[in-house]
């Protein structure tokens, strides 16, 4: 565990309660802060509506992705890209391995699908915050898993209102200054964005200066939202030590400003532009 590395440098993530937009915008969106917003998602009636039974009921036989761990993580694969390995199956079935808690072979998670294409009826059980500028918005998209789940170490290229619906998870955050003690695969493979270290286990003779890599911990409880500034790296674990059977969260999309792609992580990506191009027009 990344708490046993005392060499390693931990702060927390600052709570703000209702603040109005420019306040967000002023003190964490334009200084690029990830902070937790409490007391505005409390009304969704999503937190009262989402559980097992509802949710099955609603998209009983419906077929949806879940990627499979054999082991928690949830890694990516450098061929194929996000997710290691990928199940359809019936999303009642997938909710009953859920909550039967007969998971110690493998872990289930269903990651980030839009709510509007695969869920849209359930859209209405949800607000857009108003943090963000209606037109940046991309489609919100939904997570469903358990306890033991980990998204391991990597950024996404967008800002994001991460909101957690049942349940809770922790978080370890690292801004994108830190990015060469983290590690990333190459910037011309399928994941750029992940980091090649087990942060559980790091392998600190293959990887040495993530010995100096600071991060920030958290825990977002039920009904708080998260904002995570684009390229910021978060490691995210699924907890379950509450008497909700699912855990639940809704991230809401927003495109960074064009100064972001400056810092490492962004100046990768941008890097990567020309070869992107290369290969859409050699089709
Ligand atoms: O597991 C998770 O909830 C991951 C979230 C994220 O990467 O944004
Ligand atoms: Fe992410």
């Amino acid at each position: 565990m990344m708490s046993k590395h005392d060499f390693t440098t931990v702060s927390h993530i600052e709570r703000i309660e209702q603040p109005t937009k420019e306040e967000f915008q002023r003190n964490f969106l334009s200084p690029r802060r990830p902070v937790i917003i409490t007391g505005v998602i409390n009304d969704w009636n999503a937190l009262s509506l989402w559980t097992a039974n509802y949710l099955t009921t609603l998209f009983s036989e419906k077929q949806v992705d879940i990627s499979v761990s054999q082991n928690s993580i949830f890694t990516g694969d450098l061929e194929n890209g996000f997710a290691n390995l990928k199940q359809k199956m019936q999303f009642s079935d997938f909710i009953n391995i859920l909550a039967s808690k007969d998971k110690f072979e493998k872990f289930y998670y269903l990651q980030q699908q839009s709510i509007p294409i695969e869920f849209p009826e359930i859209l209405q059980d949800i607000k857009l915050p108003k943090y963000f500028d209606k037109k940046l918005f991309v489609d919100p998209t939904i997570w469903i898993g358990s306890g033991g789940n980990i998204s391991p170490l990597h950024y996404d290229a967008m800002d994001n209102l991460f909101t957690q619906v049942s349940n809770h998870k922790r978080f370890l955050l690292f801004d994108p200054q830190q990015t060469s003690s983290l590690y990333p695969f190459p910037a011309t493979s399928k994941i750029p964005h992940m980091s090649q270290i087990n942060i559980e286990k790091p392998d600190l003779d293959k990887f040495p200066n993530f010995q100096k890599a600071k991060y920030f911990e958290c825990i977002v409880e039920l009904g708080e939202i998260l904002f995570i500034p684009a390229f910021w790296w978060h490691q995210v674990y699924s907890l379950d030590n509450s008497n909700q059977e699912l855990n639940i969260s809704v991230n809401f999309w927003s495109k960074p400003p064009i100064s972001q792609f400056l810092t490492p992580p962004g100046r990768r990506l941008a890097a990567q532009i020309p070869t992107l191009l290369k290969s859409a027009f050699r089709q």
